[in-house]
């Protein structure tokens, strides 16, 4: 069955929609796009249906990942928990916030930090760059690639047990 991945950050503007752009282009260009699916969302919803900030999608496209079509909307645990595989959360408050919208343990598992993942960087959080320079936006592609490259090893050797 496909997985499902879900990337959250506080606003869905920045760290999410990054993700997730570095996220699909990876995916599409080991040619696994069909066999997972991903989303990002926010737990703050003050930028619901906005696209990505400018200096994330500036970034992004230095290094090639496209960010235009992506809108960012709200976290709805409602929904989401049933919807998505993995929820993989950009820092610790994101975390926590995820985590204590749900009271079922069988959701807890899916929640995980997107810096478990990160083979190069020894980091906790993928820091927020909403209110830095351009270089904490650098950083934060960095981090995030880091990331997706390990985190899509690890699926594909999932899909290959299942
Ligand atoms: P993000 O960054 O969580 O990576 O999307 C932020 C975007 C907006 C705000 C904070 C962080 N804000 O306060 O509006």
């Amino acid at each position: 069955m496909k997985k499902r991945v879900l990337f959250v950050c506080l606003g869905n503007i920045c760290r999410s929609p990054a993700a997730e752009g570095i996220f699909r282009q990876m995916l599409k260009s080991k040619n696994l796009h069909d066999k997972i699916a991903h989303d990002s969302a926010g737990t703050g919803g003050w930028h619901v249906g906005s696209p990505p900030d400018g200096r994330m999608t500036h970034h992004a496209k230095i290094r090639k990942y496209d960010l235009s079509d992506l809108r960012a909307r709200k976290f709805d645990p409602s929904k989401d928990f049933d919807d998505f595989d993995l929820i993989l959360t950009m820092d610790e408050s994101n975390y926590q916030n995820v985590i204590d919208s749900t009271k079922n343990p069988a959701f807890h598992s899916k929640v995980r930090k997107m810096t478990s993942f990160c083979k190069i960087h020894s980091i906790a959080e993928v820091p927020d760059p909403y209110y830095k320079e351009e270089e904490g936006f650098e950083h934060v592609m960095d981090i995030l690639e880091d990331a997706c490259k390990q985190l899509i090893l690890e699926l594909e050797s999932e899909m290959k047990k299942d």
